[in-house]
């Protein structure tokens, strides 16, 4: 297919079938950028609230830049792998320190940011700064592949090279910013992963898998690795309203986020054997009440098996010092798993 031919399509298909979303009135780097990393997170329809969340409460990059760590992963729970958050916030300080509070307004430049990789950069400066520089993300991989019957393993490091290259060599420099949004948005309404509408498909007789009847094996993906499992046992302090809790501060997941006094195992462990078995825990066994039910919390690469033990007691735990007291207010504003909060609910502690 001729790329003037696939381009040109595209925008007309774009233009009147986008939705209307509102990081598209915009050129502000800032709003790009916040709603990208957003969107990388999450689909549009949870991300969207989060969207107006944040840039009402930081319009501006130097707002971010200013807020503390903790007030934006607040602003990020429930959105999960926080590390995002953390890249987000350090990112802001750095276009203000670096850039003197302006976004660089090239692909190159964008890249040096904390958190910035490839397809952040190219979406910033084609929308923002219109370079011509193309966009990949899992529906430009669904929508290329299918329609130029591209075979390679989207998830592959050469894959991946192939598809920036071919995406870079559909994308005109009249409309980089159109153009992109477009193959994205035809891949998240129409050119979708399961039973895409071919037959009311603007490239019905020209789309490689739609003539071939390959829709369902194309684009191609490496399998992933199976998820690890992980065991925890949460202790949960009580004394009257308030809780132990600490801020995780080790390299895992979560980190600086606010959980329980935790004991990680590779298995199931029977609750009252792990507290007889510790030597911190066991003087607890009796004010060891209520056992929660079991949580399964699926994140990308792991599988978190949680189980949850409220200990109503007045006296000190001394395992560890980073453990304080919170009270239920207190712990309302603190930034913690979503895993925690789903507990804190259920058992109406908050
Ligand atoms: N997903 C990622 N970026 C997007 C955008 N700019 N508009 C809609 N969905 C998106």
């Amino acid at each position: 297919m001729d790329k003037r031919y696939f381009s040109d399509k595209v925008v007309e298909w774009y233009e009147l079938n986008k939705r209307d979303l509102p990081w598209r009135t915009t050129r502000d780097p800032y709003k790009i950028w916040l709603s990208e990393i957003i969107l990388q997170q999450t689909r549009v329809i949870q991300g969207l609230p989060y969207y107006l969340r944040f840039i009402e409460k930081f319009p501006t990059v130097q707002a971010l830049a200013s807020a503390s760590e903790q007030e934006v992963l607040r602003m990020w729970q429930g959105l999960g792998y926080y590390t995002r958050a953390r890249n987000l916030h350090k990112c802001a300080k750095e276009v203000i320190s670096k850039y003197r509070g302006v976004f660089p307004d090239t692909f190159e430049e964008l890249k040096k940011l904390p958190g910035i990789g490839d397809y952040t950069a190219a979406a910033i400066a084609s929308f923002s700064y219109q370079e011509k520089v193309a966009v990949v993300d899992g529906n430009v991989f669904r929508v290329l592949a299918r329609i130029f019957g591209i075979e390679k393993e989207t998830n592959s490091p050469e894959g991946k090279k192939y598809f920036t290259q071919v995406a870079n060599e559909l994308i005109k420099k009249e409309n980089p910013d159109a153009h992109n949004q477009a193959v994205m948005e035809f891949g998240a309404l129409h050119c979708v992963p399961v039973n895409p509408a071919c037959s009311e498909c603007i490239f019905q007789t020209t789309c490689f898998a739609s003539q071939k009847n390959l829709q369902t094996q194309l684009p191609v993906k490496v399998k992933a690795k199976a998820a690890r499992a992980r065991y925890f046992y949460y202790f949960v302090f009580q004394k009257g309203k308030s809780m132990l809790m600490k801020k995780r501060d080790q390299k895992d997941i979560w980190h600086g986020l606010y959980d329980f006094h935790l004991i990680e195992k590779n298995k199931f462990k029977n609750p009252a054997k792990l507290i007889a078995e510790d030597v911190h825990l066991k003087k607890f066994a009796d004010a060891a009440s209520v056992v929660s039910k079991k949580y399964k919390h699926v994140l990308s690469h792991q599988i978190i098996h949680a189980t949850f033990i409220i200990i109503k007691s007045n006296s000190a735990f001394q395992d560890d010092k980073n453990l304080k007291f919170y009270s239920v207010k207190k712990i309302s504003e603190l930034p913690k798993p979503v895993l925690i909060s789903r507990f804190l609910e259920d058992n109406h502690l908050l």
